[in-house]
């Protein structure tokens, strides 16, 4: 079970919802579930429109560390994924700030989700 906490200016006030760590759901998936609306195209990781903050907020290990192959594309081609970033989390399991909603899949930890709700600005 995880809380996981929306914010953004195009929604009236901060949403938690719990989402199941094990349905593997993206953090797209559980927005589209709890009927929040984060800006989407492609869902596959290629257009960059999902772009989030995640801000982890357990005192734990981070868990949602593991980035696909297409969000370390589509975050470094948009200027949102630097080298150390990526090294970070390769080798230090630290993850990077930015993420794409439709590729990060939701763990067993709190987290505070930030987006401006305009396709690509976090
Ligand atoms: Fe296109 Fe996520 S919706 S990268």
């Amino acid at each position: 079970m995880a809380n996981v906490t929306f914010s953004a200016p195009t929604l009236e006030k901060d949403v938690t919802v719990y989402a199941v760590a094990g349905d593997n759901k993206t953090l797209l998936g559980v927005a589209k579930q709890h009927a929040i609306a984060i800006p989407c195209q492609c869902q596959d990781g290629e257009c960059g429109s999902c772009l989030v903050k995640v801000t982890i907020l357990d005192d734990k290990s981070p868990s949602g560390i593991h980035l696909t192959e297409k969000e370390k594309l589509t975050l470094s081609v948009n200027g949102k994924l630097t080298r150390d970033q990526l090294a970070n989390a390769e080798t230090n399991d630290m993850p990077p700030p930015y993420r794409l909603a439709c590729q990060y899949i939701v763990r067993n930890e709190d987290i505070l989700v930030e987006f401006s709700g305009e396709p690509g600005v976090e």
